[in-house]
């Protein structure tokens, strides 16, 4: 196996950190420098099982900062990077669409400028890994799915940006020669997720009784997966994606947000031995998000057949899973939802 030099940003992330831990324990001869800011997404305390890892190095620090990223390069000389450090929360867009041009689009401006600046017109055997979203291909009706080849038509700022750094890692591609690959994923799921997302959001609402707010009349569609599924993609895609390529990752598994609530409400009622439908009457259909998409659809076919991934686990299981890390990571769930999260939860649910 050859030896690697590979910076993960972001990696104290919800995605990110099943990334960095994947790639930690499966690839000794990697060097992983874990580069994240730790905003009030990145908690090192994701990946405590492997800080001490002789293969592992977190460095804190800021996409967006220049000169330091630039030394950064300079000091590891990465020969690959997997960029997943972003803004990544819808309703957070919708109140300050500044700060996701900040890091989703100028902060991988600086990454993709550091790593050209680094190998000139030397590419043999480097890679530049974009992690996306789904969101660039805006709202679909009620028939129809993502393809690789389906027109960009972003909607939110949060798809926006994402959107646009697709478009320039692509112009690097086209226009340096650079490596490139992107994925655009759905939802995902899973522990260590922070929970201003639907469902750790609403298994830590159930926790405390208090209510799910439902947006709109709750019939949007999206296409959920679990994140260690994801992880499993992205590894697959480093090693063996097609340079200058996409690929969409999806679970095969769209749900109704209500009805996805409605079993999630469930499953949480058997979890905390309550009584059966005590946790539905929490719902709570409130004022609806601001351009709304109507419905996300992934055909993952394609990774399927070329690369033999599918998703591991069913939605029922995944969805047990996540429940049961929530409810015996307390600790975890209380310090992530106190201080700062108590204001963004007034400003948003109020
Ligand atoms: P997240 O918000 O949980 O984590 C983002 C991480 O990036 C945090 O650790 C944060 O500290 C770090 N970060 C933010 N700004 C930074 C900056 N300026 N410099 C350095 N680090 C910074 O996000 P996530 O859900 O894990 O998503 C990771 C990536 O995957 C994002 O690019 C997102 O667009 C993409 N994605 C997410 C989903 C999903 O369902 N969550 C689906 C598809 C794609
Ligand atoms: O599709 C991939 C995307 O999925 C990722 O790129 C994003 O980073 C990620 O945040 C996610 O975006 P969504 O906007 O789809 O996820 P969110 O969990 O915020 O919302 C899921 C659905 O649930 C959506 O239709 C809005 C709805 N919702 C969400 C919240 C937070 C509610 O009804 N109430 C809520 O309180």
């Amino acid at each position: 196996m050859t030896n690697r030099n590979v910076l993960i940003t972001g990696g104290a992330g919800f995605i990110g950190s099943h990334v960095v831990r994947l790639f930690v324990e499966k690839y000794s001869n990697y060097k992983i420098i874990n580069l994240d800011a730790l905003t009030y997404a990145g908690n090192l305390e994701n990946l405590t099982d492997i800080e001490n890892a002789p293969n592992y190095t977190f460095v804190k620090g800021d996409i967006t900062d220049e000169p330091f990223i630039n030394a950064l390069f300079d000091k590891y000389k990465f020969d690959s990077v997997i960029h997943l450090a972003a803004e990544s929360h819808v309703d957070r867009s919708i109140k300050d669409p500044l700060a996701f041009v900040k890091t989703n689009v100028i902060g991988t401006m600086i990454l993709l400028n550091a790593f050209k600046a680094l190998w000139k017109d030397n590419f043999t055997d480097k890679l530049f890994y974009h992690v996306s979203t789904d969101e660039v291909y805006g709202s679909l009706g009620e028939t129809g799915l993502f393809e690789e080849t389906t027109s960009y038509d972003p909607n939110s700022p949060y798809s926006a940006s994402k959107a646009s750094s697709d478009h320039f890692v692509r112009a690097y591609g086209e226009t340096y020669g650079m490596p490139y690959v992107i994925t655009n994923c759905s939802n995902n799921y899973g522990q260590n997720q922070f929970p201003e997302k639907l469902i750790p959001l609403f298994i830590n609402n159930i926790i405390n009784h208090k209510p799910l707010p439902v947006y709109g009349d709750g019939n949007y569609t999206r296409d959920w997966l679990y994140v260690v599924d994801h992880a499993i993609a992205i590894d697959l895609v480093f090693h063996k994606g097609k340079q200058g390529d996409t690929y969409n990752i999806g679970g095969f598994n769209e749900w109704k947000n209500i009805d996805l609530v409605k079993l999630l409400c469930q499953q949480m009622d058997v979890a905390l031995g309550r009584e059966k439908g005590s946790s539905e009457k929490l719902i709570t259909y409130v004022k609806d998000r601001p351009g709304h998409d109507l419905r996300y659809a992934i055909d993952a076919s394609k990774i399927n057949k070329e690369l033999g991934w599918k998703p591991s686990v069913t939605f029922e299981e995944g969805l047990k899973i996540t429940i049961d890390w929530y409810l015996n990571n307390e600790d975890w769930l209380n310090s992530v939802t106190s201080g700062s999260y108590q204001t963004y939860y007034q400003k948003q649910y109020s």
